[in-house]
C-alpha cells in the first residue's frame, strides 16, 4: 500500500468515526426495540396508536378477530407469545398466499407503520393493551 491509499484510508476511517460520534449506530437490521406505553389499558403513546389504525385500517380483524383471539386465521394473541420481529415482517411482505394470509407488501400504510403494528399487537399479546377502541396518552 504506498502513502496515498493509507492517507485515504485514514480520512476514510476518520470521517466514519466522526459520523458515528454523531449519529447512533442503527441497530443490526434496522430494527426499533419493540417498546409500547400504555395508561389504563387504553391509551396508548402515538407509536402504538399508527399500529392499531393500521391494523383496523387494513381490516386484519377480518380474519384474526377484532380481539385477535382468531377466526379463520389464527390467534395473534397466542402467535405473538413467540413471533419475533422478523417473522412478523416475512408474515407481512410476502404473506402466505397459498394458506390465506394475504400479502400487505404495497400498502404504504403498512410500509410505515409495521414496527408500529408489531408493537400494538405485542401489547395485546401481553395483556396490556385492551381490546377495542384506543386513544392518545395526552389526550382527555
Ligand atoms: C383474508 C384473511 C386474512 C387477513 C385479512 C389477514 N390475515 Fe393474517 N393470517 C391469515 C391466515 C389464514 C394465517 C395462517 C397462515 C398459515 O397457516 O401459515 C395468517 C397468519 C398470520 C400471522 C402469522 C401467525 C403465526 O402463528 O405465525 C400473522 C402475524 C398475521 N397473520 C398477521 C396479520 C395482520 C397484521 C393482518 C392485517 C394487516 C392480517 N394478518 C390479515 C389470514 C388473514
Amino acid at each position: 500500500m504506498n502513502g496515498r491509499s493509507l492517507l485515504v484510508l485514514a480520512m476514510a476511517l476518520a470521517s466514519s468515526s466522526a459520523s458515528f460520534a454523531q449519529t447512533p449506530p442503527p441497530m443490526p437490521a434496522q430494527l426499533k426495540p419493540v417498546a409500547y406505553k400504555v395508561v389504563d389499558g387504553n391509551k396508548v403513546d402515538n407509536d402504538t396508536l399508527q399500529g392499531w389504525r393500521t391494523w383496523r385500517a387494513l381490516a386484519c380483524e377480518r380474519c384474526h378477530g377484532a380481539k385477535q383471539e382468531g377466526l379463520v386465521g389464527p390467534s395473534l394473541i397466542d402467535a405473538f407469545k413467540t413471533l419475533d420481529k422478523n417473522e412478523f415482517h416475512r408474515t407481512v411482505f410476502g404473506g402466505r398466499v397459498d394458506k390465506g394470509m394475504p400479502d400487505f407488501s404495497t400498502s404504504q400504510m403498512m410500509q410505515k407503520n409495521w414496527e408500529n403494528l408489531f408493537a400494538y399487537l405485542k401489547g395485546r399479546s401481553d395483556g396490556k393493551i385492551n381490546p377495542g377502541d384506543l386513544h392518545a396518552i395526552d389526550s382527555n
